[in-house]
């Protein structure tokens, strides 16, 4: 992935602030004083963000911001706003910037350092995460902290990751915690033991940093799985680890371009695992994965959608990656229902909820529809991943030849997996009680149905 940044501002003392900054940790950035500079710097580069001040000259930042939505759709674009109220002047409001397709409007307020944190948010975290974070260091001794701003990982799983690529935390009541590890040091393995033997469960890493342990735990998993022999509960353990927060982040966060990378590497980690590992499904049942709650059920249409395609030939690496993030994705759309509809399946649900219920696939699709970064493939999936063959599914009543190939493979995914999660029994035996339900047989392709049993034969 590209991960230099281009600064486009007529403002030398602003710029040089964040030049500073960047070029402290070690990071590589181009700066343009003008539009037409702007223009030729990445008319010849490619850049993973650009900063366009509003008040650029000589091709205005409108201008810069058309070009770059013309060829270089690549680029995180961040809009700086010199003063307040120049964006009266333009006659801009932050909601236009935003239906523009600007990511972030940093405002003159804001710290040199709070816009790199903004520059963090949005980069390949592969990068950040082997840059000692000095500038952003954070306070050594017990904080008070919300709750609200951590995100927890099992403590066994951060000890298998040797070194800690980010501050990690041990929680010691409601909102307060205290630092136990710091970035880019060993996991000192007897105090953690002392820990796990006490009984704690979790460490806490801040939430600003999930998406750079996606990216070290695809990478960790990869490692393990190239290695021989390897183990395939910890495996396991942590891809659902991977998905969990992956889910969280594209749900709370929304998409950025390096969570669709981590979304690919996710798929051919577990594409990997399926490969070696036949009888990988039975072990996933053994391991208590069939808690319903809606990130253990992405994470599990997400796999089985994997399994059904390995055995489909027309779908290649592309399309599988697609397939694979439309499962993480699907139910994206129940985030954006009330808490008590957000369940997986409506079983429970009366009459008029379901009716809402039955929204989220619309919802979904609105959602990432805002997003340039998901491609049509996962956007259709996300829209029907509840249309069936048989015209019996929603929002659109779709047959067989209309509804959209990928998102048949995710809808059988999705149906046998709430059938395991309503069973709690073996993949093979939800398997079975699948196709005793005569109703599954006419609502997904049999062709697809052929390639899940042969997955679990
Ligand atoms: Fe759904
Ligand atoms: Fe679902």
């Amino acid at each position: 992935m590209i991960t230099n940044y281009l600064i486009a501002s007529p403002h030398k003392e602003w710029a040089d602030a964040l030049s500073v900054q960047l070029s402290n940790l070690g990071l590589s950035y181009d700066r343009a004083f003008n539009g037409k500079e702007a223009q030729a710097l990445l008319h010849k580069n490619n850049y993973s963000i650009t900063l366009l001040d509003l008040e650029l000259k000589n091709h205005s930042s409108l201008e810069i911001l058309r070009y770059i939505k013309l060829s270089k759709l690549k680029t995180v674009v961040m809009f700086y706003v010199p003063y307040a109220g120049i964006l009266n002047e333009y006659g801009m409001t932050l909601g236009i910037l935003k239906r523009l397709g600007i990511m972030e409007v940093l405002l003159p307020t804001m710290t040199p350092l709070a816009i790199i944190k903004k520059l963090r948010h949005w980069s390949d975290p592969n990068v950040w995460r082997h840059i000692p974070f000095d500038p952003l260091k954070r306070e050594e001794k017990e904080k008070s902290l919300s709750d609200d701003e951590f995100t927890k990982v099992n403590i066994q799983e951060a000890l298998e990751l040797g070194i800690a690529a980010f501050d990690h935390y041990l929680r010691l009541a409601p909102d307060k915690y205290v630092r136990v590890v710091h970035q880019g040091e060993p996991f000192p393995v007897s105090t953690i033991q002392n820990y796990i033997n006490a009984g704690v469960e979790y460490l806490y890493f801040y939430t600003s940093d999930r998406l750079e342990y996606i990216n070290l735990m695809n990478e960790l998993v990869r490692k393990m799985i190239d290695a021989s022999p390897h183990s395939d509960d910890l495996i396991i353990k942590s891809l659902k680890s991977v998905a969990d927060k992956y889910i969280n982040e594209a749900y709370t966060e929304g998409i950025k371009p390096s969570l669709i990378e981590e979304g690919k590497s996710f798929c051919n980690n577990v594409y990997s695992l399926i490969t070696k590992d036949k009888d990988l499904h039975k072990k996933l049942h053994d391991m208590e994965y069939m808690i319903p709650d809606l990130f253990s059920h992405s994470f599990l249409v997400s796999f089985y959608s994997i399994l059904i395609s390995k055995q489909i030939k027309w779908v290649g690496k592309k399309t599988l990656e697609s397939i694979a993030i439309g499962g993480l994705l699907h139910d994206i759309g129940l985030m954006e229902l009330p808490e008590e509809l957000r369940k997986d399946s409506p079983h429970h649900l009366d009459n008029d909820q379901k009716i809402e219920w039955e929204k989220h696939p619309l919802l979904g699709a609105k959602v990432l529809q805002g997003s340039p970064f998901v491609n049509e493939q996962v956007r259709q999936i996300v829209y029907q991943h509840h249309e069936y063959i048989d015209g019996s599914g929603y929002p659109n009543s779709l047959t067989a030849l209309k509804i959209y190939p990928l998102a048949k493979i995710v809808a059988v995914g999705d149906g046998y997996v709430n059938k395991m999660t309503e069973l709690k029994v073996s993949p093979r035996e939800t398997f079975k009680a699948f196709l005793l339900d005569r109703t599954n047989i006419l609502k997904y392709e049999p062709n697809h149905l052929r390639a899940l049993a042969q997955s679990l034969i």
